[in-house]
């Protein structure tokens, strides 16, 4: 049920137009002044109001632009018998939705109200949506090289910058092409992605460009490419490493001259279009091996960022498996609960191959299968947590890591068995305290006392 207020000094207008609206289904409440009408929307909120320029007291105008301060104000549509130009074109500027003259034509009435209601649901979805992809663009992480993409996020997003991320997969490289987008000067505008390696050879260059009716097998009719919807925002080329060359030619064109043109179209247009790309191939030998354009590559690395591995971050394991169970405490309405250290220590052993990725869903299906487990121990983590922790041997490229893992392993295990006393670990390490602390710190072993 959607709530109209009604503002006019004439009873019978109000009256007539409450028992129209009523049999419409509306809620409808009535005001005769626009002091009247104020006082009753700080009380309550409502959808639309239906205001009468000329007002004993205040009028309609000064009314209006005490309604857009409002916190969460309705759609206006201002009602006038005396409608001229001058007036309508300065409550379009303060603000209101349209305009009705009077004498009121029902039809006409009730299609402006139907369009202010559906534009008033826009804005607020849009708004929502904006909170919510502000909400997910928070980078978590407290280690060395999570702080580092932060402070260069917070540098280089109000540019124009390209940006190529680097990493694995799960790494984050989505996330921080989103915190990207959310501080830079378009994020009031569409943030658009693309899988290149999800969208089939023959379907990519319309799925970028866009296609004339007709201009491919099953084209039914004219289609926009992701370049013209990302117009004015940001483009997130993901796995970018998989576009075949004859794509890649056609988006180097676009990127040189901003300009694209739609399959089977004769006629370019401009585009301004930020474009993040990502990929989790080593670009540089996809280029000794002739699978990448080198010239795309540069043009897309004006600044590269590099995301790395879970394991290289350990530090940051605490913090993430926290944030996600309050994440998925609130989604699935649990309480909010604990990690006891023993479980952390498990978490902070494995080698994660899935990144951030797999972690987020192990601590998803650990508050889907515990619901009532207040503190999550090590006994909830699934099995393949535990027996990883102890072999480290194999997927190491260079004897410095495989040294590094089987360290931070056996220093991890020593801590556990001396409940995490750094002071005894160093005496049955037989190392210096001070040692094992610079020892701990390299290793990314988080130091709890
Ligand atoms: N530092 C972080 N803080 C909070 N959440 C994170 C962080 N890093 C990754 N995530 C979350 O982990 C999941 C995987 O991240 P994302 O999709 O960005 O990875 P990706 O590098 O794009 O992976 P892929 O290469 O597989 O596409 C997402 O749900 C993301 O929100
Ligand atoms: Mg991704």
């Amino acid at each position: 049920m959607h709530d109209i207020l009604v503002v006019d000094d004439e009873h019978d207008i109000r009256e007539s137009l409450r028992g129209i609206l009523e049999d419409e289904g509306y809620r409808v409440l009535l005001a005769e002044s626009g002091e009247s009408c104020l006082e009753q929307l700080k009380k309550r909120t409502c959808e639309i109001v239906l205001l009468d320029i000329w007002l004993p007291g205040i009028d309609g105008l000064d009314t209006l632009e005490r309604i857009r301060q409002l916190e969460e104000p309705p759609e206006v549509v201002m009602i006038s018998g005396h409608g001229t130009i001058e007036t309508a074109v300065r409550a379009t500027k303060l603000g209101a939705f349209d305009f009705l003259e009077k004498p009121l034509s029902l039809d006409k009435t009730l299609i402006v109200i139907k369009n202010a209601l559906e534009a008033r649901r826009l804005r607020q979805e849009n708004v929502e949506f904006k909170k919510q992809f502000q909400a997910k663009s928070v980078i978590v992480g407290e280690s060395i090289p999570m702080k580092a993409l932060r402070q260069q996020i917070t540098v280089m997003a109000p540019t124009n910058g390209r940006v190529l991320i680097y990493g694995e997969s799960g790494t984050g490289k989505e996330l921080a092409a989103h915190a990207i987008h959310a501080q830079s000067l378009r994020k009031e505008n569409l943030f658009v992605e693309v899988n290149c390696a999800a969208i089939p050879e023959d379907w990519i260059e319309s799925e970028l460009f866009g296609h004339r009716k007709g201009a491919l097998p099953g084209a039914a009719g004219d289609k926009e490419g992701k370049f013209e919807k990302a117009d004015g925002g940001t483009l997130f080329l993901d796995e970018v490493g998989d576009m075949s060359l004859k794509t890649q030619s056609k988006v180097l064109r676009t990127l040189d001259e901003q300009r694209f043109t739609r399959v089977g179209d004769d006629q370019p247009a401009r585009v301004d279009v930020r474009v993040i790309a990502a990929t989790n191939k080593d670009l540089d030998e996809e280029i000794s091996r002739g699978n990448f354009r080198e010239d795309l590559f540069y043009r897309l690395n004006v600044i590269p960022f590099y995301v790395p591995p879970l394991r290289e971050r350990k530090e940051d394991i605490p913090l993430l498996a926290k944030h996600f169970l309050k994440e998925f405490s609130a989604a699935y309405s649990r309480r909010p609960r604990e990690v006891a250290e023993d479980a952390i220590e498990v978490l902070m052993r494995y080698s994660w191959p899935g990144n951030v990725r797999e972690l987020r869903n192990v601590i998803e299906r650990l508050v889907i299968m515990n619901p009532t487990v207040h503190k999550i121990d090590r006994k909830h983590l699934p099995p393949l947590m535990h027996r990883e922790s102890g072999r480290t041997s194999a997927g190491f490229s260079t004897l410095h890591q495989a040294r590094a893992a089987y360290e931070r392993d056996y220093i991890l295990r020593k801590l556990d068995e001396n409940h995490g006393n750094v002071s005894r670990t160093a005496e049955v390490l037989g190392l210096e305290r001070s040692h094992l602390y610079r020892k701990m710190k390299t290793l990314g072993i988080a130091v709890k006392e």
